[in-house]
């Protein structure tokens, strides 16, 4: 417990509207691409879907009351478009912002800061009927669902974040099409990156217009890339995976242009033709902060296979070090949360970071004696959170970490076999066990207090 925090440090966890709310067809929300991807058999693993959830929607003033015993002093979560703009375009349901007024609300009566996400993934199903993200008329969309929560609950949120993860959003769900909307196709998806990093553009102007004083930027999840030898293939392989995944976000936002290698790269297999005159201003305007979500350490060996970088990552399980492996194969390395906040602070001069997500899945199970004894978490967080004080010693501008996640809950794909939660969730009776990382995250916080 020697972790020691500048004054004012975020220490919080995060959570997402699909992944725990449920209540799916209540108070007027209408369908996500979420709710068509996880009901499309195959999609999600055991056909697990967003239906019910943590049932959070349901339990909003216990789960609150979990994050205030814990100690949070900030919430990050994010608001479901489908509820406050069912259609996608038109009216506003009252509802929908009724159950956010009560969520922020009940942080700011608990003094935990609350950090509201704009866009965490659940576009709704209309719009991607009109063409989605690869359109740029979501764009607009967007600014109208954005205006509408800002108008409902701008005031009580210090803290905005525009758009989680622009790259899994676009690329995972257009090209990969392991997410929703499950497209494998180059040009939609990169153009729904540019729509999406327009849309942070857009969305952070707008709070600064709407809800002068308050804080905006976007998450950006960033990995850690580095060649499996020094031969120039898997250099340059690397250097292409970077771009595919960290520099083009990076570049967009901190730079206001996109990188020239992936730019020529791109261009040579589609037309790069959704960019016009004066975007790339708007993305890298009025952005107060960074958030960087970071998971996954990979070392890369050149595939020419791989069409969109030539990248293959070398599977983790032959690799494993001193913190082990994490109960999905991620390659969960410590020291690589260091080197990414250093190398943006070196090579991008980026305003104040926040790491507004970091967490791991391990194999947790309620012992006989009712507790969930998560030891590896334990050592986890302890140690990224060793290397988010030693980037701050070096001079990072960091000032907060969030963690991922509160709750166990709907992780996407792999629906609710990966358990990321500080608290475990029994999902047969929705019965909440704060896991033994929730205990060592409470008392870290405490000892910031003494
Ligand atoms: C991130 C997502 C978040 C969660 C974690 C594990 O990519 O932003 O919702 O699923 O991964």
């Amino acid at each position: 417990m020697s972790l020691r925090f500048p004054t004012g440090f975020l220490l919080g966890a995060a959570t997402a509207a699909y992944q725990i709310e449920g209540a799916a067809e209540e108070d007027g929300r209408g369908p996500s691409i979420w709710d068509t991807f996880s009901h499309t058999p195959g999609k999600v693993l055991h056909g697990d879907t967003g239906d019910i959830a943590c049932d959070n929607y349901h339990r909003l003033d216990a789960d609150l009351d979990l994050a205030a015993g814990l100690g949070l002093n900030s919430y990050r979560f994010s608001v479901a478009w489908p509820r406050i703009v069912p259609d996608g375009k038109g009216s506003v349901n009252q509802k929908g912002l009724d159950f956010y007024k009560r969520l922020v609300e009940g942080l700011n009566a608990r003094a935990i800061t609350p950090m509201a996400t704009l866009y965490h993934w659940d576009l709704p199903q209309p719009l991607q009927d009109a063409g989605g993200w690869a359109s740029r008329d979501t764009v607009e969309r967007f600014c109208e669902f954005a205006q509408a929560v800002l108008e409902g609950i701008g005031d009580a949120v210090p803290m905005w974040v525009t758009v989680n993860e622009p790259f899994c959003a676009g690329m995972v769900g257009h090209l990969e099409g392991r997410h929703a909307p499950g497209l494998r196709d180059l040009h939609a998806a990169l153009a729904a990156t540019h729509h999406l990093l327009l849309a942070h553009g857009q969305a952070a102007g707008l709070v600064h217009s709407r809800v002068p004083g308050r804080q905006v930027g976007v998450t950006l999840n960033l990995s850690d890339i580095s060649p499996a030898s020094p031969a120039e293939a898997d250099q340059t392989a690397s250097r292409l995976l970077d771009g595919y995944e960290n520099r083009w976000y990076l570049d967009a936002v901190l730079r206001g242009s996109y990188p020239q290698d992936m730019l020529d790269w791109y261009g040579q297999q589609v037309p790069v033709d959704f960019i016009r005159s004066g975007d790339l201003d708007v993305i890298a305007a009025a952005t107060d902060f960074l958030g960087i979500n970071y998971y996954e350490t990979k070392i890369v060996a050149a595939d020419p296979d791989e069409p969109c970088h030539q990248a293959r990552v070398i599977p983790a399980a032959g690799r494993r070090d001193a913190s082990g492996l994490t109960a999905g194969g991620l390659d969960a390395r410590p020291a690589a949360l260091g080197r990414i906040l250093r190398r943006v602070h070196h090579e991008y001069a980026p305003p104040p970071l926040y790491i507004t997500e970091n967490g791991a899945p391990f194999h947790d199970y309620v012992d006989p004696e009712g507790r969930v004894q998560d030891i590896e978490r334990v050592a986890y967080l302890s140690d990224h959170l060793g290397e988010a004080l030693g980037a701050i010693e070096d001079g990072v501008d960091l000032r907060g970490y969030i963690a991922w996640s509160l709750l166990d809950n709907f992780e996407w794909a792999d629906g609710y076999s990966r358990r990321f939660g500080l608290v475990y969730v029994d999902y047969a009776t929705q019965a909440r066990i704060p896991k033994a990382s929730a205990r060592w995250y409470q008392q870290l916080i405490a000892a910031q207090r003494d």
